[in-house]
């Protein structure tokens, strides 16, 4: 049953990309996707809903893009900004509007939110010692500041992040700090920024994400957590910066706004444009109402990076303001990966979405499908061209398109396309095929609702499946010669079910759609969700057109070299360990190997490589000290599926009694990964 009326009106947001660099693969599949295929279902359930996006036109990145490529920020922005908002609408992402957060109206209510908190006496001033480039004359935002990093060693760490080993470090960690503007070692000054005080908020927020547990994702909740447990600390709103929005204040001159008290406001800012443009009331999309039912339901679809700033900042800086909404639920999907490595910018490890729309015309639904299908729901998943390849030809063609092409093919060649019944109109006339379809529609609005879309895309495809069942079974290239009435009524069902399946297909599909509906020449107008499809008798179909187009070899070869020419890096040569003497199956057999989820992780005290792991493995919940601290943050490995060898002799390590071992695999540069299962096992499942 659809739980949707329980709110009056829907607020779905998508992260604001920078307008720094173009989309790829990644962007789609983490925020993009997924919140247009709920909002497509949202309006095809009558709700009243508005989707908003935009770009993020501020923050160094962007300063530092156009030094790189010699040119003004405003010429970076106006280029993305078009490049992007291209891409998302050629892609079919139906944002109702695609704001920028350089307008006037946004610089304007980002101002007045900071002044009403200032206000409110909000904030904490303090003054902090900040890297300053004294022949630029200005301070270094942390992305101008490079050094070694005091991890791995690298010499070109950033002064937030070290990309070599993926520590996050503060400028004053590196060794050897150097600004990129003038070549020179940065000197510290004091600087005066405005903080908002975490820890205060601290019992509040722990209260309110409790309340969650259970209706967001684990690894969304087990993220927050992770991070309250560490205890919140006060965050600079402000920054030093040269690009951006003013800080409001007299004694502010040169600083800027930081992206939490600047992106996030820009889902508002859009609203109040759109709302501008449509003659609508803004305020009904974000600010509570006088009763509680009337509140919209207020979502945020984000990747995995930005879940602490979405589900802890953004909402103590709305609680703080007092007059708005909270979200709901902020359904934040992990990381996708490309051919057996992360996909990354600056290594060019990448499928852009603007190459891949030039190279493939017309087939974004074919990408769509296969990035829904791999969508990284619970944990990162991974694209691969043999597996684009896959599943267009053995499921789009094979069962979707082949479906609906062959009713399409037998009607015209029997019955020269057009539908005759003596009652007048045709409608569904199998109560088992009836059955089944509204059996599966159920499970489809189940998982939409729950934001599982892939599983929601496999009720679709279920619905194909069982066209081409029923149509094999009742065989009406056969029955045309001895009972063509009966050949005649089985097309006619399979005509109604290509509607329905046209129906579902709309939030996933949406070219596909509404091409299948053109070829029956579907004369309803929109087709919901959850109508009863008929055709009236007389009705003439268009000529059969094939939906989707198999995929060849060549192609994916091609896409394969293209990302290998592009590999700037070459990987370590392999140094393998020699291998072991043999065993006999026994003695495999004594381990137990259980797939499990992390739960909690966090440092351990006065260590540098243990984390202390919570497990679920089916069989219990349990703590495993493990020595991966080097390699992985504890926030970001939460709701991970790992291997885990269950019956090893508990131990105590630092105090801490370990019970089990995760496995993980190294290679030869000594990284350690995960030994994570592909498919979503249940917690305990054997690995034999
Ligand atoms: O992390 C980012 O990509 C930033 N542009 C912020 C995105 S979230 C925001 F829009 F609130
Ligand atoms: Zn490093």
């Amino acid at each position: 049953m659809s739980q949707l009326n329980k709110f009056k009106r829907y607020t779905i947001t998508s992260a604001l990309p920078y307008a720094n660099g173009p989309l790829h693969i990644g962007h789609l599949a983490g925020a993009y996707l997924p919140a247009d295929i709920f909002v497509r279902y949202l309006r095809l359930k009558k709700q009243d809903v508005v989707y908003i996006c935009g770009s993020d036109e501020h923050g160094a990145a962007i300063t530092i893009k156009a030094k790189k490529e010699n040119t003004t920020p405003q010429a970076i922005i106006d280029k993305y900004h078009a490049q992007i908002k291209q891409s998302f609408a050629e892609f079919g992402i139906s944002f109702d509007i695609y704001h920028r957060t350089s307008s006037p109206i946004h610089h304007d209510l980002s101002k007045e939110f900071f002044l009403n908190l200032y206000e409110k006496g909000e904030f904490v001033e303090k003054y902090s010692e900040q890297y300053f480039d004294e022949d630029f004359q200005q301070f270094l935002a942390d992305r101008y500041i490079i050094g070694t990093c005091p991890n791995c060693s690298n010499p070109n760490a950033y002064g937030d992040q070290c990309e070599n080993c993926g520590t996050s470090l503060n400028p004053t960690d590196l060794i050897n700090p150097v600004s990129t503007l003038s070549g020179k070692p940065p000197v510290l000054k004091p600087t005066k920024h405005w903080y908002l005080p975490l820890d205060k908020y601290q019992p509040w927020l722990e209260k309110w994400i409790d309340e969650k547990e259970g209706e967001w994702k684990v690894n969304v909740f087990g993220q927050c957590k992770s991070w309250l447990k560490s205890g919140l600390q006060p965050r600079s709103m402000t920054r030093d910066l040269d690009w951006g929005i003013d800080v409001p204040l007299e004694e502010a001159k040169g600083k800027k706004l930081y992206v939490w008290m600047d992106a996030p406001i820009g889902y508002i800012s859009a609203t109040k444009q759109w709302a501008e443009d449509h003659n609508k009331d803004w305020k009904l999309y974000w600010k509570k109402q006088e009763k509680e039912e009337d509140n919209t339901c207020l979502i945020h679809f984000i990747g995995k990076d930005n879940i602490v700033f979405h589900c802890i900042i953004f909402p103590a800086i709305l609680r703080a303001h007092g007059e708005y909404v909270l979200p709901q639920n902020v359904p934040a999907n992990e990381f996708l990966n490309l051919e057996g490595d992360k996909l990354s910018t600056s290594r060019n490890h990448a499928v852009w979405l603007h190459e891949y729309l030039e190279e493939f015309p017309g087939k974004q639904d074919e990408l769509r499908y296969v990035l829904t299908s791999i969508l990284p729901e619970t944990s990162d998943s991974e694209f691969t061209w043999k597996d684009y390849q896959a599943r267009v030809n053995n499921e789009l063609v094979a069962i979707l398109g082949n479906f609906v092409n062959r009713v399409m093919i037998l009607m015209h060649k029997f019955f020269d396309g057009k539908i005759e019944s003596p009652s007048g109109k045709v409608v569904l006339n199998e109560p088992a095929i009836d059955y089944e379809l509204g059996r599966l529609y159920e499970d489809l609005e189940q998982n939409i609702e729950a934001f599982r879309f892939r599983q929601a895309l496999q009720t679709v495809m279920d619905m194909a499946r069982l066209g081409n069942k029923y149509l094999t079974e009742k065989e009406p290239w056969k029955t045309i010669k001895t009972n063509p009435e009966d050949a005649r009524e089985t097309l006619h069902n399979c005509l109604v079910l290509i509607g329905k399946l046209a129906a579902c297909m709309q939030p996933f599909l949406p070219s596909t759609a509404q091409k299948t509906l053109d070829m029956v020449n579907w004369q309803g107008g929109a087709i919901g969700l959850e109508q009863e499809i008929s055709f009236k008798s007389g009705h003439q179909l268009n000529p059969a057109a094939l939906l989707f187009e198999k995929v060849e070899d060549e192609t994916i070869a091609e896409q394969i070299a293209k990302l290998e020419s592009k590999k700037q890096t070459a990987a370590p040569a392999l140094q393998l360990p020699a291998a072991k003497e043999n065993i006999n199956y026994e003695s495999f057999a004594t381990m137990d190997i259980r797939i499990g989820t992390i739960l909690a992780a966090e440092k351990v005290a006065k260590t540098k490589k243990l984390l202390k792991l919570t497990i679920d493995t089916g069989l219990d919940k349990r703590t495993v000290v493990s020595g991966i601290a080097e390699h992985y943050e504890p926030e970001a490995i939460i709701g991970k599926r790992v291997s885990i060898l269950a019956n090893l002799e508990p131990r105590e390590i630092k105090g801490i009694v370990s019970q089990g071992m995760i496995l993980m695999a190294e290679d030869s540069a000594g990284k350690l990964t995960f030994v994570s299962p592909n498919d979503d096992l249940h917690n305990g499942s054997v690995v034999r």
